[in-house]
């Protein structure tokens, strides 16, 4: 079992939701904790405050869909801590529109928020993390199976899921693991915005849509966070936590 305690562990995206989650999880484990988010420096102190109850930590405003945004988080991961161990790539943005009326401006945010990120700091802190580290990145069940409005989304979501299998392979040899977690709709502000969407209330989605009756909670996402990090025999792997939802057909109408 990889042991978290004294390492350093990096999370992008965790001024709320399921990447704050992990941090706090990832503290309570004894890591040292770099919190990142674009721009809600608020919403990163309040992570971080929860952080340091458990472990230290540091607040790196950067915005990740850009190069210099991961530069700037590896460079000030490195300043604090050293070396870093574990990276989570999180930071994303659900978007839902027919694909049709998507101009490029919103098609570059939609790419460059959830795909570059994650090719771009993989890259920053692939270089230089330690042996024996561990990746684990947000992907979607949305990348698996075609959901309504969600094509751009899903399709970036698709690629992480096979980013995860192909750096896999190519950081064996450092015995860096690296796998992903696709969930269905997980309560959080991006979730909930999808069941506003979807124009149904919480109750109708977890009553027509799941097979548990009941929506994802943040926790149980960053309990499988915690699990792929510390199992040192996963590697390339996608768990899906979707109360069931992808062998009843999804939302695809
Ligand atoms: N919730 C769901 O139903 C669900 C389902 C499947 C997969 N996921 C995936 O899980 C991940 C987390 O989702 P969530 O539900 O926790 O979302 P959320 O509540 O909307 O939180 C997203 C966080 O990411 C940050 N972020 C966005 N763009 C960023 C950037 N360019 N650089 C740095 N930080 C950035 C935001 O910070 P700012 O506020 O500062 O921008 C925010 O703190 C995402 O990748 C999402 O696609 C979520």
């Amino acid at each position: 079992m990889y042991e978290i305690k004294g390492k350093t562990a990096v999370v992008t995206g965790s001024g709320r939701g399921i990447g704050r989650e992990i941090a706090i999880k990832l503290a309570k484990q004894g890591a040292h904790v770099v919190v990142n988010v674009k721009k809600r420096v608020d919403d990163g102190n309040e992570t971080l405050k929860m952080v340091n109850e458990y472990s230290d930590g540091i607040m790196v405003q950067a915005d990740v869909s850009t190069r210099k945004g991961c530069i700037d988080l590896a460079e000030k991961t490195v300043e604090s801590f050293g070396k870093v161990h574990i990276l989570v790539n999180n930071a994303g943005i659900g978007i839902g529109m027919p694909f049709l009326d998507m101009d490029d401006e919103l098609i570059n945010k939609i790419i460059s928020t959830n795909l570059m990120s994650n090719i771009y700091c993989s890259q920053e802190f692939g270089k230089i993390m330690e042996d024996n580290g561990s990746i684990v990145m947000m992907a979607s069940l949305a990348g698996i199976k075609p959901m309504a409005m969600l094509s751009l989304y899903g399709m970036t979501k698709a690629a992480i899921i096979k980013m995860s299998e192909y750096l896999a392979i190519e950081l064996a040899q450092r015995h860096i693991r690296v796998n992903s977690i696709a969930p269905s709709v997980v309560k959080t502000k991006m979730g909930e915005s999808l069941i506003d969407f979807m124009n149904i209330t919480e109750e109708e989605y977890e009553k027509r849509y799941t097979l548990t009756g009941k929506i994802i909670m943040p926790e149980e996402i960053s309990d499988a966070a915690l699990f792929l990090i510390r199992s040192e025999s996963i590697t390339g792997q996608t768990m899906v936590i979707d109360s069931g939802q992808s062998i009843t057909g999804g939302f695809s109408h």
